[in-house]
């Protein structure tokens, strides 16, 4: 089911969310909207990546103390390497800056940081930035802060494919016996198990498409689509999107 928040719905999900009851599991989110942030302040596109970031600081926090289990942030796409180079190399960077300063809140908030994506393409420094993060943090019990750090929802399938080919090729697995789980544990989510499939899917700043996120996991998530650029996004967005979520009925295909 579809639907795009307003300000109606806001200033009444403030007033109605339930905040102790039926909170997803798993929130996925399309940060969009920094470009046209910083435009609108004839700021550099930068600036609203950078200011993004804080968001994402906020956001986290927030999420933890709702009770959300994992949080996955689509930060950059295997499609965003087409951006300016300047773009793409601050994009490489705010890994390590978002860490350095971030890491002691997320263990004091008992977040486990995860990344999801082809990490051996990134920059070394920003390999060296996520794996020392998750070293930081793997310790941590509570909400799962979930990276997907060039990821493409299609390269995630072509290489789940050949992982699973491979396995019938050395005769470990008959064609046959290959069902949704077999390609549920070659995905990148598998470790997320038994939260690997969104609940709620959000994308912020108007758009409504999925650019090539978790395509196989969303298949019965439940989607919000917020005219809020992501630098904007609040506490408050974030439970008025989770209280359009506890409006619907999900059938998962059956009948309620
Ligand atoms: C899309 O907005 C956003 C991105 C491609 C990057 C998202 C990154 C962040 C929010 C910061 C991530 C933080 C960490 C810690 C890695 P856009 O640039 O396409 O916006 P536009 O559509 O308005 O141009």
């Amino acid at each position: 089911m579809f639907s795009k928040t307003n300000k109606s719905d806001a200033q009444m999900s403030s007033e109605t969310v339930k905040l102790d009851e039926n909170i997803p599991n798993h929130i996925a989110i399309i940060m969009d909207g920094n470009g046209r942030w910083a435009q609108k302040r004839h700021l550099p596109r930068v600036a609203g990546h950078r200011q993004g970031m804080d968001t994402v600081k906020k956001i986290t926090i927030s999420a933890s103390h709702l009770g959300v289990k994992v949080l996955t942030l689509y930060a950059f796409s295997t499609e965003n390497w087409k951006r300016p180079s300047g773009e793409v190399s601050f994009l490489m960077h705010l890994p390590g800056d978002f860490f350095d300063t971030f890491v002691p809140d997320l263990i004091k908030h008992n977040v486990r940081v995860n990344v999801m994506g082809y990490i051996d393409q990134l920059p070394d420094y920003t390999q060296a930035a996520v794996k020392k993060a998750i070293k930081d943090t793997e310790k941590c019990t509570g909400m799962v802060l979930n990276f997907a750090l060039n990821y493409g929802g299609r390269s995630e399938l072509v290489t789940a494919i050949q992982k699973i080919a491979q396995k019938v090729s050395n005769d470990q697995l008959r064609p046959e016996d290959i069902d949704e789980t077999t390609v549920d544990s070659e995905l990148m989510t598998a470790s997320l198990t038994p939260y690997s499939d969104p609940d709620l899917l959000i994308r912020t700043s108007g758009e409504e498409r999925i650019s090539n996120f978790l395509l196989w996991q969303i298949a019965y998530s439940e989607l919000v689509f917020t005219d809020v650029l992501w630098p904007d996004f609040t506490d408050a967005s974030l439970k008025d999107c989770i209280y359009q979520y506890q409006q619907r009925n999900r059938r998962f295909g059956g009948l309620k």
